[in-house]
């Protein structure tokens, strides 16, 4: 990794010189691209493909390699993200350039009031005076576009979005130039799967999870239940105490649990760690921020992913349960900084890369509760970002464990586990509907627990699914 990336993680610029350029192409790279580019590879966003090359890589014509692309400066000091449409129906028939107008309107509008709260929940930075820039927009089916946002605005982003609209941030420092996740991943997953039978030992366990308590927890994170939480935003007191809560929660179970700083100011990530003396580690995850209405960080979060959250709580509670202790190293992790671009998972995936890690599986959860009225209980399996043979396990054991959920693809996008593919590690996600987003309060301030649609069984239910998975992945006993 590039040493003053890894000092200054914010900042795409390499040093006080000229601004470096950025290329972005919907080329994908090909193993005969001058190494002055596949080590400049930043990864690939809604099917672009990001390089931060050097001026003397530019002016040796590397670049022109990759000729559809655009060449575009990069701004000192500030982070790159992709913004792109969330997968709510008609969202993506909008021109790129008129989200981007939406985007800047909104930054213009509610930076200086949300930057100068009394509380000064918000210590990002001051001086919010450079707008949010837009570096390239792309139009077509799936309109997206990378903007440039100053580190002052960065933990507000979630505010400046139009509803339907999710960033994804661009990595800050170099990513390896995988092509796809190693072979070797797909082939033990598919070896999983086909060993799979129903097991009565499986079914008992991941059979005691508890719809009630699932409630309780979700509850208690949007403050339905007296927990003095009004919003989970990544930089609000309610995320903190959240995380205290989650970590506390989790070590009564038996795991390791230990705070994740990544980025200033942003609550850290919960990551806890069942006792295992296996190198191979399965991870199953939800992201605990979230993200409140157009210019509101009131963000309670009961779908949004307070539902996914619970749901790793209550596998918790049944390892708890039943004793069990595991073969392979399992994590259970609660990520935040999510609502701004997957920066929590980012981080964490990019350390586990950098330790040399073996991640036979992740699973992020996002989003579990909501159904609407009248449609059966489902899952949804990501329709893209995920690897294959992850979500053909996934599929296969909720046929054998949660036979009344309707499993089919969601074109829900972007949620933690497209770090960990950034970074070569097998993942997939769990999602509540086949299908578009049809949440009506998706992104909304008013998105709590009691209303009608939010299910608490369906969260119950795909709980059994991704336990049953974690089990026939680790390998487990119980005492
Ligand atoms: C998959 O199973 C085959 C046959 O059982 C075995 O030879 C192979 O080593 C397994 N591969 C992995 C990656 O587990
Ligand atoms: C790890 O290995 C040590 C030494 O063999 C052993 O004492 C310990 O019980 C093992 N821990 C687990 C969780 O298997
Ligand atoms: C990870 O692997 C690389 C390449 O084999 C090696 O250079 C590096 O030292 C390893 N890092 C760790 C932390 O083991
Ligand atoms: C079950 O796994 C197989 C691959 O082993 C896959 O072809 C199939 O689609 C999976 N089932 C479902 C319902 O996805
Ligand atoms: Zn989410």
């Amino acid at each position: 990794m590039a040493p003053l990336s890894a000092l200054l993680p914010l900042i795409l610029a390499l040093g006080a010189s000229a601004a470096p350029s950025l290329l972005i192409t919907p080329s994908a790279p090909t193993p005969s691209l001058a190494p002055c580019l596949t080590q400049a590879y930043h990864g690939a966003y809604g099917g672009q493909h990001v390089f931060l090359p050097s001026d003397a890589c530019v002016a040796s014509g590397a670049a022109g390699l990759l000729a559809s692309g655009s060449l575009v400066p990069a701004r000192d000091g500030e982070a790159v993200v992709w913004v792109g449409p969330a997968g709510v129906q008609g969202a993506s028939g909008r021109a790129a350039s008129d989200v981007f107008a939406d985007i800047s309107a909104a930054a213009q509008a509610f930076l200086p009031r949300l930057l100068d709260t009394p509380q000064k929940v918000f210590s990002a930075g001051s001086g919010s005076s450079s707008p949010v820039s837009l570096l390239h927009a792309s139009d077509g089916a799936n309109p997206a576009l990378f903007i440039s946002v100053p580190r002052a605005a960065l933990p507000l982003l979630d505010t400046l979005l139009p509803p339907h609209y999710v960033p994804v941030g661009v990595a800050p420092s170099p990513v390896a130039l995988g092509y796809d996740v190693p072979e070797h991943y797909a082939r033990h997953l598919a070896n999983v799967t086909k060993a799979l039978r129903f097991r009565p030992e499986v079914a008992t366990v991941v059979n005691s999870i508890d719809a009630d308590a699932i409630r309780r927890d979700v509850r208690w994170l949007t403050g339905e239940a007296p927990s003095g939480i009004v919003s989970r935003h990544s930089f609000t007191e309610g995320a903190r105490v959240a995380a205290k809560w989650i970590k506390e929660k989790v070590e009564a179970t038996g795991a390791e649990c230990e705070y994740f700083s990544y980025l200033d100011g942003f609550s850290p990530d919960v990551l806890c760690t069942y006792p295992s003396n296996s190198t191979e580690r399965v991870i199953l995850s939800g992201h605990y921020d979230s993200r409140g209405s157009f210019g509101s960080t009131r963000a309670p979060g009961a779908d949004d992913d307070g539902s996914g959250t619970s749901h790793v709580l209550a596998v918790a509670e049944g390892i708890k349960q039943h004793k069990i202790t595991f073969d392979k190293r399992v994590t259970l992790a609660f990520f935040s900084g999510e609502e701004q671009g997957l920066w929590g998972s980012h981080y964490w995936a990019k350390s586990l890369a950098e330790a040399n890690a073996t991640v036979v599986l992740q699973i992020q959860a996002d989003m579990l509760a909501y159904r609407v009225p009248g449609e059966p209980l489902q899952l949804g399996l990501p329709a893209t970002i995920e690897l294959p043979e992850a979500g053909w396990l996934v599929a296969n054991v909720s046929a054998l464990y949660a036979p009344e959920l309707l499993v089919g693809r969601t074109a829900a996008c972007c949620s933690d586990h497209q770090s960990f593919i950034s970074y070569g590690f097998p993942a997939t996600q769990v999602f509540e509907r086949a299908g578009w987003i049809a949440d009506p309060m998706y992104h909304n301030s008013g998105d709590l627990a009691d209303r009608e649609g939010y299910d608490f069984e369906q969260i119950a239910s795909i709980a059994k699914v991704t336990f049953a998975t974690v089990l026939e992945v680790a390998g487990f006993h119980t005492k």
